[in-house]
């Protein structure tokens, strides 16, 4: 008799405890976080590896879910954008010939209003104003596009990488709403 309700017991407990895991299993999977997450997002974008060494460069990405991946997305984009304003200044300032001048010039200027723009961004990302955050990304992405095609020599690198990005950020932030 005490053997019977013992192994019943057993048997609710083992039922229970895998109901219990494989519905966590589910929840995992729905909310992943970290390198699992940053590879099944990553492959979903243009350029892949772009995507996963400028996410897994930053420590916070270790533990982020897609909320917190695309903020460090967003906050990569701002800070190189700004780091490339403030070259292509120097370039414009240290320029000895007008056409250098006036293709510096211009990069400046298309990188000087993205920062602005990817700061506004930011804000908007986060009060949750995904859509708009996104759109904010399409334009900053077309800023760095259209400084591509000028020659300035110094550029192309961050040019590329930056274009790059902010076409796979695009995918990722669209994943929000
Ligand atoms: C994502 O993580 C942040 C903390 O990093 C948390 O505040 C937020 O609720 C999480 N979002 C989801 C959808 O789990
Ligand atoms: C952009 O970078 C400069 C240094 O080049 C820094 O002083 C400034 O605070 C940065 N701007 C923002 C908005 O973070
Ligand atoms: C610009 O010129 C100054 C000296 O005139 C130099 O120190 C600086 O490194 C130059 N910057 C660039 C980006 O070439
Ligand atoms: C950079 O952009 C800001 C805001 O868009 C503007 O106020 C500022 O004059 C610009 N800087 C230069 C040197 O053009």
């Amino acid at each position: 008799m005490t053997m019977k309700v013992v192994s019943s017991c057993l048997l609710v407990i083992s039922v229970v405890l895998s109901i219990l895991l494989s519905s966590h299993h589910f929840a995992k999977a729905d909310n992943e976080i970290g390198k699992p997450l940053i590879t099944k997002t990553c492959t979903q974008t243009d350029f892949p590896d772009v995507c996963t060494s400028i996410s897994e460069s930053d420590p916070h990405s270790s533990s982020a879910n897609l909320t917190g991946l695309s903020r460090i997305g967003l906050e990569f984009t701002a800070a190189k954008v700004n780091e490339t304003t403030a070259e292509a200044y120097k370039l414009l300032i240290n320029a000895t010939e007008y056409y250098q001048w006036s293709m510096g010039s211009a990069c400046f200027q298309e990188y000087n209003s993205s920062v602005h723009q990817v700061y506004k961004g930011l804000e908007y990302f986060d009060q949750q104003k995904y859509h708009e955050a996104n759109e904010i990304v399409f334009l900053v992405n077309g800023e760095i596009h259209t400084c591509s095609v000028r020659e300035v020599p110094e550029l192309p690198g961050t040019n590329t990488l930056l274009s790059k990005f902010t076409t796979d950020l695009q995918t990722i932030l669209h994943q929000l709403y």
